[in-house]
């Protein structure tokens, strides 16, 4: 046999991918190959391989007599929509898609790439972790991966999708990416598994209990998406990056948009007459956007916010939130992380930020007190007081004390304000600030329940509309809300070319 046949033997070979361990069928029939899940995201016959005839280095425990080309991962670049992107997908059929030296150095090749060309990576994880039988040059493989993680944040689109095990340190390379999906039922990841947590803390736990893609998607928020099955999953990777750029010099595609009647009438009637009835913030969007177009990030976890990607006469925004439909829409701990990291992502990645205010404050309590309020609430401030992007805030009803000045108030950088004639901009409720400031009256008076009752209305009278903000210019403009489609599409082109740059830094020390 001839050089050049038995170089095309080979690469067939490592094309068929998977070595000799093959998987359950029954456990995994929502699993895909890992040439199947690349097959499906990326556009067709796209896909470049890099790499595939890679073997490992490995001579320990008979190791140097079992070779599958191509190391257990696949990895190259190809389309998506037509636009680059960077590529690995892990092979469980090879030694658990296990991470060898060799694997780690697969993977970092087409990072670098990705970083000199400016183009997303997408990681299809699906691996038992560090090769066992390397010990610590798979360690270093890792630390390779996590630290080319850290220098593209902010530079490219990273994105993992978790389709198998990802257990132990090899957590934190997709910890470190931009949006984390899983899949339900075949995917988990944490840092210590079952068996360690019972020796450890004797507690009886399932992998499923401890770290599935409903405990990180409800409990934890480590998942930002979950899928029902490895095909759902791809379809949300690219439906994600279509909001996005290529890189962080880019603007975000924009879909062609022709301007027609924008009035949306069915914003009128969302708002309830009383202060205190709930309704869904996401009738309000819905009403704002394009239709069809709101691509919702953590749904499950801190519900109290929304943050999602939507499309506005074409051009992609974040949307941050208040939800008045759970706990009143109030911030506590775990919403301020979830709104500080989408606004941080949005940042980097020039995408124009929409934020819908109702909300009552900060959540009072020992438990956010002692899980640390202060410093989470902190990090929702800095997030927008940093940001850069053109900055739209529509108050629709309550925005009261602290909560005013972070949900991206001009104060802190806002480029504009507007409210609806429902809104309430105070420091608190008119009943709580009554009961402070007239306590005296009150108490005097001969019916103090009547005397509070007439005090509530008159400190609702000044502060529970959105006119004495107005008057200072801290709201630009009261608007009807079936106009408010139409004054942001204007407002965003106005804003299309803004230029806004921060005091020369290395960095800022955002409270972690
Ligand atoms: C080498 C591995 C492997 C690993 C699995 N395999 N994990 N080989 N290194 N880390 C091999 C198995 O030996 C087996 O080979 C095949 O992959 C399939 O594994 P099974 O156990 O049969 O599959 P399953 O029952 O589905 O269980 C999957 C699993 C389990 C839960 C992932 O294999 C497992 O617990 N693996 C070890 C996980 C782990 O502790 N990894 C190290 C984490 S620490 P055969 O030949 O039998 O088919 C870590 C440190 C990173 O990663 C630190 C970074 C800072």
């Amino acid at each position: 046999m001839n050089k050049r046949n038995i170089l095309t033997q080979k690469l067939a070979a490592a094309k068929l991918g998977g070595g000799q361990h093959r998987i359950d069928a029954q456990h995994n029939k929502k699993k895909l190959t890992a040439r199947e899940r690349l097959d499906l995201l990326l556009d067709r016959n796209s896909f470049e391989e890099i790499g595939a005839l890679v073997k490992h280095r490995s001579t320990d425990f008979g190791m140097e007599k079992m070779h599958y080309p191509g190391d257990g991962v696949v990895t190259g670049y190809g389309t998506i929509h037509g636009r680059l992107v960077y590529v690995f997908s892990q092979d469980f059929t090879v030694f658990g898609g296990s991470l060898s030296e060799t694997h780690a150095e697969k993977i970092c090749k087409i990072m670098d790439m990705a970083m000199r060309n400016g183009a997303p990576v997408i990681g299809l994880n699906d691996s038992g972790g560090a090769r066992i039988q390397e010990g610590v040059v798979s360690l270093g493989g890792y630390a390779d991966i996590f630290y080319r993680n850290t220098l593209a944040s902010g530079v490219i689109p990273q994105l993992s999708a978790i389709m198998g095990p990802c257990a132990g340190g090899a957590v934190y390379s997709p910890a470190i990416t931009d949006f984390i999906l899983m899949v339900e039922d075949t995917s988990y990841m944490f840092v210590t598994g079952p068996n360690v947590v019972k020796t450890v803390t004797n507690e009886e736990v399932s992998s499923e209990d401890l770290g599935g893609a409903s405990v990180h998607s409800e409990k934890s928020g480590v998942a930002h998406l979950t899928s029902a099955n490895d095909l759902e999953a791809i379809e949300d990777i690219k439906k994600l990056l279509s909001y996005m750029p290529q890189n962080c010099e880019e603007k975000a595609p924009r879909i062609a948009y022709e301007l027609g009647d924008e009035i949306r009438h069915e914003l009128e009637k969302i708002v309830p007459d009383s202060a205190n009835q709930p309704y869904d913030m996401r009738d309000v969007i819905q009403g704002i956007i394009d239709r069809e177009s709101f691509f919702e990030i953590h749904k499950n976890f801190a519900p109290n916010i929304v943050v999602g990607f939507a499309r506005l006469a074409g051009r992609s925004i974040g949307i941050i939130a208040n939800q008045p439909a759970y706990l009143a829409g109030v911030l506590d701990v775990q919403s301020s992380q979830k709104g500080a990291r989408f606004v941080r992502f949005c940042d980097c990645f020039n995408i124009p930020l929409l934020v819908l205010e109702d909300v009552p404050g900060f959540l009072p309590g020992t438990d956010q007190e002692w899980n640390a309020i202060i410093t989470n609430g902190a990090k929702l401030l800095y997030a927008f007081s940093e940001a850069t992007v053109p900055r739209i805030t529509v108050i629709t009803r309550k925005a009261y004390g602290g909560a005013y000045d972070v949900m991206n108030s001009k104060h802190i950088g806002a480029d504009l304000n507007f409210a609806w004639p429902s809104a309430e901009i105070a420091v608190m409720g008119a009943k709580g600030a009554a009961e402070i400031i007239f306590k005296g009256e009150i108490s005097a008076a001969a019916d103090p329940a009547a005397a509070l009752l007439e005090k509530e209305k008159e400190y609702a009278e000044i502060f529970a509309n959105p006119y004495r903000a107005a008057e200072r210019g801290f709201v630009d403009e009261v608007i009807v809300p079936e106009e408010t489609r139409v004054k942001l599409i204007k407002a965003y082109a106005m804003l299309e070319n803004k230029v806004s740059t921060l005091p020369k830094k290395k960095h800022g020390n955002i409270p972690l």
